[in-house]
């Protein structure tokens, strides 16, 4: 056992920076010291208690970082390897991943915080702890499965590969393997944070035109902009005729990236007929969203839950980096915040008070 400093979850919205024992890589795993950790929505939903998770909780899931060590088994990767993690690991043999279809994966143990022999690889105090989707980014280590590190190019920094990880991968994911979107369709963003934004950098690259971007700060909508919108409107009740005076038929297609049940449920009547409404942003356990059924079959309209962007980690990690270095993805304007471990509160406060963009941990 070595130790690894890392933010800790117990049960309190304000982490502790601890020191944790981080076991050997054993069979099919890799150690990997982390170079960047985003702060993602994702993480602040676990802080609010949002959702149940098992504790105590080492936080952080959009994190890069150096392999330093492979276990047993291991053959795709080799210390020195710069990788992105996955915060949902494909089994590899479920029917799911039979069919390439990984974010749908039936075996993956991740939401459980588990390796896929069913163990984590860290204690605090002697007692089990659980790497948040089996990764735990918000750590100077991790330990884990080989097929939730894929090997990138070292030209990338690490800060921006840790955003690939989670924000990028689901937004441009959202927009190019779920709504599919073609050149010159019309859209909607709700939200304009590290997914948000994202997914306005997808439907840039897509060619999507207009781009409508809806959030309560004007910070937010002033991103918007800088990453492709065309137009920004204050997020409220009448969104959907602010929409139609943008677009009178409504959109081809929009996208909620917050997590509210109540902007969910606002999708729908923004749509033209035949629109497709993708659901992005994760609502609180337990909070179901009225949606008018019968308007949405007879105008043929959908509705689309996105896990990852549909992401296949393995093809879209590097994919979406070559973009970047290429110059066609701009994520490192989506860091606007780089503080270190220490300040790991900091950042999550920095997120409630609707402050704009990415905040990275960068070790
Ligand atoms: N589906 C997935 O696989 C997946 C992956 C990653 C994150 N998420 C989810 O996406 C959501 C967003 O994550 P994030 O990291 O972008 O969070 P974030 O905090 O960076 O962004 C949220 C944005 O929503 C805005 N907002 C808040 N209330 C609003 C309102 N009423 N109307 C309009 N805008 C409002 C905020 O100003 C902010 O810009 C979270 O629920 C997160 O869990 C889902
Ligand atoms: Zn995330
Ligand atoms: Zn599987």
């Amino acid at each position: 056992m070595a130790t690894t400093r890392a933010a800790v979850y117990d049960g309190d919205a304000r982490l502790t920076v601890r020191d944790v024992e981080l076991r050997e890589p054993g069979r099919g795993e890799v150690l990997v010291r982390i170079g960047a950790s985003g702060v993602c929505g994702s993480d602040r939903h676990v802080l609010d208690g949002d959702w149940q998770m098992p504790q105590p909780t080492i936080m952080g899931h959009e994190g890069a970082g150096v392999v330093e060590a492979v276990g047993p088994g291991v053959r795709s990767l080799e210390p020195g390897d710069h990788v992105i993690m996955t915060w949902f690991y494909p089994c590899g043999t479920c029917s799911a991943c039979r069919q390439g279809r990984t974010w749908v994966c039936t075996g993956s143990r991740s939401e459980e915080c588990l390796l896929p022999d069913g163990s984590t690889p860290m204690q605090l105090d002697g007692a089990v702890a659980y790497p948040y989707l089996a990764v735990g980014s918000m750590s100077e280590r991790v330990v884990v499965a080989e097929q939730a590190a894929v090997r990138v190019p070292k030209e990338l920094p690490f800060d921006v590969a840790a955003l690939i990880g989670c924000s990028i991968a689901t937004g441009v994911g959202a927009v190019v393997n779920d709504a599919e979107v073609k050149p010159g369709r019309s859209a909607l963003v709700i939200g304009a944070g590290g997914v948000g934004l994202s997914i306005i950098m997808g439907l840039k690259l897509a060619g999507a035109s207009p781009i409508i971007a809806a959030d309560v700060t004007d910070e937010s909508l002033e991103l918007a902009r800088q990453f492709g919108a065309t137009h920004t409107v204050p997020s409220g009740a009448d969104l959907a005729e602010q929409v139609r005076s943008i677009v009178p038929d409504g959109v081809d297609v929009a996208f909620e990236a917050i997590g509210r049940p109540e902007t969910i449920a606002l999708m729908p009547a923004a749509l033209q007929r035949g629109g497709a409404a993708v659901i992005v942003g994760l609502p609180p356990q337990d909070r179901p969203v009225p949606i008018d059924a019968l308007a949405l079959a007879e105008e043929g309209k959908s509705l689309l839950g996105s896990n990852y962007g549909s992401t296949v980690p393995a093809r879209d990690f590097p994919m979406l980096g070559w973009l970047y270095l290429d110059g066609k993805l701009p994520i490192d304007e989506l860091i606007t915040n780089r503080c270190s471990l220490d300040e790991v509160n900091d950042a999550f406060d920095l997120m409630r008070s609707g402050a704009r963009g990415r905040s990275v941990i960068v070790f």
